[in-house]
């Protein structure tokens, strides 16, 4: 991608949303377009938007606007299913302050949606992919195994009930957690999405200069998510996204295919990474507790050129 020579631009890519001056206000946008995961048109249209607003609240800012896009198989589709799809990304959207206020839709043989979020930030506080600091602490904020999970159920090899907590995790904001981070101190975070774990901490690594630990213990893994890697439920982006990290991850020598693969499996409106300084823990704790929200500390941040040691 081009690099752009507008000085007004003060992120373009490389971050989980671009950052653009206009007069004295900064606004943050993105745009996320998934295609489907679950049934339900309702749920799922929830799932999208906040999948969409993730990105604006990895980089601490706070999402104003949304313009949806479609693209489904008229034929296939009644407006009754579009409408519910819609109806349940509004409510999403407006749980996070946001107003959809129009879109796109476009005949298409494979059902997608998405979002182009716009949000305002403020220079002070953006959470960057290249902040991170010798001696932070990692922090993630919601449990991983989405990828895989949905995968088994798609291909019934897992009840629709068992997916409860999963759509339960992915319908959740990282609203909390972006303020927590901000409030903290943070100066770093990204959210876990179709990279893995591994893909989007690598970035953090790369564009910050310094080298992530992650205890792989302390990685909270959503329960049979590893049962159903050892049956094979692996999907392509995974194995593509180990590929890509690789040469940058140093893995402990008990380490299999299976632990491998848990930690690059894409997520879908996945939790927030941040890295910490430790002495912002205690407030980060107190913000997201108040919110009833759950966090892991994973690893922490040491000097190095960009790499991940997984222990
Ligand atoms: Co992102
Ligand atoms: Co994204």
């Amino acid at each position: 991608m081009p690099k752009s020579a507008d000085p007004r631009v003060i992120i373009g890519h490389g971050d989980d949303a671009g950052v653009f001056r206009h007069k004295n206000n900064l606004l943050v946008e993105t745009v996320d377009v998934i295609t489907p995961i679950l049934d339900n048109p309702y749920t799922f249209g929830a799932i999208c938007a906040a999948n969409s607003v993730s990105d604006i609240y990895a980089m601490g800012g706070i999402p104003l606007t949304a313009l949806a896009i479609l693209g489904f198989a008229t034929c296939d589709f009644s407006p009754s299913v579009i409408k519910k799809l819609l109806s349940g990304a509004v409510d999403k959207l407006n749980e996070a302050g946001a107003c959809l206020v129009g879109g796109h839709s476009i005949e298409d043989n494979e059902f997608k949606f998405g979002f182009a979020v716009t949000g305002v930030i403020d220079k002070k506080i953006i959470l960057r992919a290249a902040g991170a600091k010798t001696g932070d602490m990692l922090i993630l904020t919601k449990q991983i195994g989405t990828g895989i999970l949905t995968s088994a159920v798609k291909l019934g090899k897992l009840k629709q009930t068992a997916l409860r907590p999963v759509i339960k995790s992915m319908l959740m904001l990282n609203k909390v957690a972006s303020k927590s981070a901000v409030l903290a101190g943070a100066k770093a975070a990204t959210d876990i999405t179709g990279f893995g774990l591994l893909g989007h901490a690598l970035n953090i690594a790369r564009s910050s200069k310094v080298n992530l630990v992650i205890h792989n213990v302390n990685v909270p893994f959503m329960s049979k998510m590893k049962d159903f890697i050892d049956l094979g439920i692996v999907q392509k982006g995974a194995k593509n996204s180990l590929n890509f990290v690789s040469r940058d991850v140093v893995f402990p020598k008990k380490f299999d295919f299976t632990d491998k693969m848990a930690l690059v499996d894409p997520q879908t409106s996945g939790g927030l990474l941040v890295s910490l300084p430790p002495k912002g823990l205690k407030k980060f704790d107190r913000i997201m507790k108040k919110g009833g929200e759950p966090y892991w500390i994973i690893g922490e941040v040491v000097k190095g050129p960009g790499k991940i040691i997984i222990k």
